[in-house]
């Protein structure tokens, strides 16, 4: 996976911004509040086509701007493409993605070209507040190189909606509102299978990363419990709470309630975890997710690392450029240049340094 250009217009605090890379590593150097992040939120649009940072898209256009827009060429499996993604500042319809020229008609349909993992401070999150972050982390992971589950997603989340809207509707007869269960039943089985076989396979990769990084100390894994165990206990369920739903104008059993615990017996490292441990199980759980990509496309994905080394003490830093040689390319953001060159600066690959200023990028030097 190797991103050789990216353009930007209006985008975050980039009015027009268009980089060449040519190398393996890539440093985005400045100072705090520069437009650093931003250009890796850009990149990671192009796997996630959200952003990893923000729900709300429209703080993504430049402001008072009426759109943005994303070029970005790259080479994935000894194949060039060209993605173009657009946002228009509105209500509706306002997301269009081309890929080599041809707009793409269903959004699950753009998942999978290029593939990327992050790594940032928030990540942390994941581990320290719980099941809705663990399952957008999930979500996006998968989503990202799965357009089956994305379609599967999409479509619950809009099914889930309108059960949601006819329970809260005090008019609305029992069958207005039974008429969403069989089709919540088949996405939500659907989505179990695809969780449940995912974190079977995350899980190996991540306990063989947390032994390392923790020289065996850490013996915690990913479970999944999903909120319903079958197809007969989702049904009997809907039905069975359809009083109590009506109440409180939600859908009580789900999917969107399924359960991932990291830990170990029936304690989790949210409430037990030090710090440390925590942010070993993050880079265990984003280091298994590349190693999943790489299992299965046979392609190392490109990593985008925001800020994230100078908080790793020597032996988790150690672990990460493993990592990084591993990979086909990755970008980091530092405020302090030296600080990084300090660990990566020996690695034998090709580096290339681009100062962002105010939303403006000026290549620095080539090493
Ligand atoms: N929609 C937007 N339009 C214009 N500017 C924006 C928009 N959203 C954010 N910004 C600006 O972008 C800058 C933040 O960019 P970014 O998060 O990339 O900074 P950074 O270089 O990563 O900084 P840090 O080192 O603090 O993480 C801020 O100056 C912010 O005001
Ligand atoms: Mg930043």
């Amino acid at each position: 996976m190797y991103l050789r250009r990216i353009a930007l217009q209006n985008f975050r605090n980039h009015e027009q911004t268009t980089l060449d890379f040519k190398s393996r590593l890539i440093f985005f150097i400045g100072n705090n509040g520069e437009g650093k992040t931003n250009l890796l939120e850009s990149i990671s649009l192009l796997s996630y086509l959200k952003s990893f940072r923000e729900t709300d898209e429209n703080q993504l256009l430049k402001w008072d701007s009426p759109f943005t827009f994303v070029r970005a060429e790259f080479e994935a499996g000894g194949e060039d493409f060209v993605f173009e993604y657009g946002i228009e500042k509105g209500q509706f319809k306002r997301k269009k993605i081309k890929i080599n020229g041809e707009v793409i008609k269903k959004i699950s349909d753009s998942v999978g070209y290029f593939r990327s993992v992050i790594l940032s401070p928030p990540d942390i999150q994941i581990i320290e507040s719980g099941n809705v972050e663990r399952r957008r982390f999930l979500d996006s992971f998968i989503s990202s190189t799965n357009k089956n589950y994305l379609h599967h997603l999409i479509e619950y989340n809009r099914l889930l909606k309108q059960r949601n809207h006819a329970l809260k509707k005090e008019t609305a007869t029992d069958k207005e509102i039974e008429i969403w269960n069989e089709p919540l039943i088949e996405r939500d089985s659907e989505i179990r299978k695809i969780r449940s076989q995912t974190i079977s396979r995350l899980n190996v990769f991540f306990e063989k990363n947390l032994n390392l990084l923790s020289q065996g100390k850490d013996p915690f894994h990913i479970t999944y419990k999903p909120n319903v165990l079958s197809e007969e206990n989702h049904r009997e369920r809907l039905v069975g709470n359809l009083k109590k739903d009506r109440a409180i104008g939600y859908t009580s059993c789900g999917g969107h309630r399924d359960d991932i615990p990291i830990g170990f017996d029936d304690k989790d490292l949210s409430s037990f975890g030090s710090q440390g441990q925590k942010r070993s199980a993050v880079i265990a759980l984003k280091t298994a997710s590349f190693q999943m990509i790489l299992e299965d496309t046979g392609e190392a994905p490109v990593l985008l690392i925001d800020d994230i080394i100078r908080e790793l003490d020597v032996k988790r830093r150690e672990y990460f450029l493993n990592l990084i040689l591993e990979c086909g390319q990755a970008f980091f953001t530092t405020t302090d240049l030296e600080g990084i060159k300090e660990y990566v600066g020996n690695l034998e690959i090709d580096k290339e340094i681009f100062v962002i200023q105010n939303g403006k990028v000026s290549q620095g030097f080539e090493k």
